[in-house]
């Protein structure tokens, strides 16, 4: 009998940990609440039963019914460093160079992950057992948190899978969602206790708690990074070791990957930055880490911190204002985005009024109501957005938010996009959205046509003298001229600007197309491909998804758009007008840098750093990384570093991206 029921709670267990997961980890459960509740039901009444079952890996053991006395230090078995910070690109590159030196010839791969802003943790599992739970405390000695870390959500008390290694210390970052912030801040009101004033604290502060009971009602979650003291782990490098216990149900960093080189690593860590607001957990910066341990081992550590990883944060600002109202502006191809207008508030600086809100979908998650108090967030350069809602602070029944469903512009109707979250004015002649993409077509990033902004191009829609990309090669100087406030020099200047930019190249062009889901680089990639606009249009679905990188959305985008009649005329009226589409071609048989020292600083549109080292050399110059009085020039892009400095008080010349191809191509600027 006792065999049997043995065997009983064996299996309810094992299903309950694989459910735990399921919903938890993979948040995606596979029955339904009360099934889930039924298995515990019953292994509770078996427990119950029989008390001497009973383990503390048990689901049912996970809150403790008595607060600990106090907490106990902990040493740690391999001390828990800290990671070396930079706020800059630049630094960036210095740390790379530095590995790169202390590693030479060798091929590195990094990993990039986010950062969490948490409270770290050491977790230990013995045979797949959950044991202790260590805060970090000074690196060396930590608190035996190990009754307030079993209540966290997401952790397995019991790894799942067979073949455990015999010690394993994982360690991680313990954090709260935002939104489940917002729900416990409206019970602490309930209750009439204080408001918690961010998830990093409350975490922490939860953690060190002495009742289990009240570290439930909190919501902990955690995502694993780092391994600590392991007897009996065999594994080689970074990707391999969170790949193994994400496999026995440990939840890991997530948006990890990996990359054979630098520049390749930083292009993703700019993509992650644009959709750190889509995440529903606070992050205070990217690391970026070697992912091979042996090479690890060989860069070894300062006192403070490993020389095998460096933190890339952004310094994160944050305020409490109110929400005034929500208006949506139609974007250049048709996506409707919602944006937040506020009681103005001071943050890093600067007023602020309005703040993103992304998509409709986030305000229905977030709950957000005209009315309510709401934290804005600033991070880096990314412009400010609404992070939560405090709910608390609700006085009143405020009214639902309803996403319009007409276009405020055109009053066409708005659609979602088919399984996707952006909503779209279906009027392709849409007024606002003709004047956005006019706008970005001109812009520094689309033709690059100077002085065309958003002012003449509002000047020139109110006079009717353009509708289309085509019609803008088509003014003349008198046309603009009589416009207000224009006079024959500026006019002249503008033409002059519009007509220069024919001769951008088939990347730029299909970058200001606004063709939906082609931005700079899918552009760069699509002209290096095919080279010509005539051979991108001849290629079938099955071509451009072959090309990597491109995947079957952007693919299909791109085909849709060149099928259509409305790409197949703004092209024919592009090239009517003489609008150059063809790729200047990359390899230079003329050599116009032989002989010459070039420098480049910052950011650069059209190449990494790597690239255009090598089109240096190609064209007969030698790349230098500093700047001295030898220096024939130095190319400064986004953000340009201390070179910059030193090359204007050397009076060294130097060039932004447009000039240095210009002159590459013989078009001296
Ligand atoms: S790796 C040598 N990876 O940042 C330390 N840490 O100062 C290796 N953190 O509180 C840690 N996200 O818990 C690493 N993806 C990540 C992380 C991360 C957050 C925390 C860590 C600690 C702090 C390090």
């Amino acid at each position: 009998m006792t065999q049997d029921v043995r065997k009983r709670i064996e299996e309810l267990r094992e299903q309950i940990r694989y459910h735990d997961y399921k919903y938890y980890v993979e948040a995606a459960p596979v029955i339904s609440d009360l099934e889930y509740d039924r298995l515990m039901e019953e292994l509770r009444r078996l427990e119950a039963e029989h008390p001497e079952l009973v383990t503390p890996d048990s689901p049912t053991q996970r809150i403790g019914d008595q607060p600990v006395p106090g907490l106990t230090p902990v040493e740690h078995r391999v001390p828990m460093l800290s990671i070396d910070n930079t706020y800059s690109r630049e630094e960036l590159l210095q740390y790379r160079a530095r590995v790169e030196r202390l590693l030479p010839g060798e091929s590195i791969e990094w990993v990039v992950e986010p950062k969490v802003d948490g409270a770290a943790i050491s977790l230990t599992y013995e045979e797949g057992v959950f044991v202790q739970g260590a805060t970090r405390g000074n690196g060396r000695v930590g608190d035996d948190v190990t009754h307030t870390a079993r209540t966290i959500l997401d952790l397995p008390l019991h790894l799942i899978g067979e073949s455990f290694p015999r010690v394993l210390e994982v360690r991680g970052e313990v954090y709260i969602r935002n939104s489940d912030l917002v729900e416990i801040n409206q019970r602490q009101h309930e209750r009439g206790e204080p408001p918690f004033a961010n998830p990093r604290n409350l975490a922490a502060g939860t953690l060190r708690l002495l009742d289990p009971r009240i570290a439930a009602e909190r919501r902990l979650r955690v995502f694993c990074h780092t391994q600590g003291y392991c007897e009996g782990l065999e594994v080689s490098n970074h990707m391999e070791f969170l790949e193994k216990i994400r496999s026995w149900g440990l939840p890991t960093v997530p948006h990890v990957r990996s990359f054979d080189d630098f520049d390749a690593a930083l292009a993703y860590c700019d993509e992650l930055i644009e959709h750190l607001h889509e995440w529903d957990y606070e992050v205070d910066g990217l690391v970026l880490k070697v992912n091979d341990f042996d090479q690890r081992e060989r860069l070894g550590a300062t006192s403070k911190s490993p020389r095998w990883l460096i933190a890339y944060k952004f310094t994160k600002y944050e305020a409490t204002t109110r929400l005034l109202g929500i208006h949506v502006q139609v974007g250049k191809t048709g996506v409707v985005t919602p944006v937040a207008e506020l009681e103005p508030v001071e943050l890093a600086g600067t007023i602020v009024r309005r703040a993103s809100l992304h998509n409709a979908d986030e305000i229905e998650r977030k709950d957000i109501r005209i009315g309510d108090v709401v934290v804005v967030e600033k991070a880096g350069k990314i412009i400010p957005h609404v992070v939560r809602v405090e709910k608390h602070l609700r006085k009143r029944r405020l009214p639902k938010y309803h996403f319009p469903t007409q276009c405020p512009v055109c009053g066409h109707r708005l659609e979602r996009d088919p399984g996707g979250v952006y909503i779209r004015c279906t009027n392709r002649a849409c007024p606002a959205r003709l004047r956005e993409r006019l706008k970005f077509f001109a812009s520094r990033e689309g033709m690059d046509i100077d002085g065309l902004g958003e002012k003449i191009i509002d000047l020139l829609l109110e006079h009717n003298l353009v509708s289309s990309f085509a019609d803008l090669y088509r003014l003349t100087a008198d046309q603009i001229a009589q416009l207000p406030r224009m006079g024959t020099k500026s006019a002249e200047n503008l033409i002059r600007a519009i007509q220069a930019s024919k001769k951008r190249g088939l990347a730029r062009l299909l970058n200001a197309l606004s063709i939906p889901h082609v931005g700079a680089r899918t552009a760069t990639i699509l002209a290096e491909h095919f080279g010509s606009i005539d051979r991108l249009m001849q290629a079938d679905l099955e071509e451009l998804e072959a090309i990597p990188e491109i995947g079957p959305i952007i693919a299909e985008s791109v085909y849709d758009f060149f099928q259509s009649e409305e790409g197949q005329q703004t092209i024919e009226e592009l090239r009517q007008v003489g609008v150059r589409m063809t790729q200047p071609r990359r390899r230079h048989h003329a050599k116009p840098l032989e002989g010459k020292t070039v420098v480049v600083t910052g950011t650069l549109d059209h190449y990494s750093r790597k690239e255009i080292e090598e089109l240096i050399h190609e064209l007969g110059g030698h790349a230098a990384s500093s700047v001295s009085r030898k220096t024939d020039f130095v190319v400064a892009g986004a953000n340009p570093g201390s070179k910059l400095q030193k090359a204007q008080q050397l009076g060294v010349p130097v060039l932004d991206e447009a000039s240095f191809e210009a002159m590459i191509a013989g078009e001296a600027k």
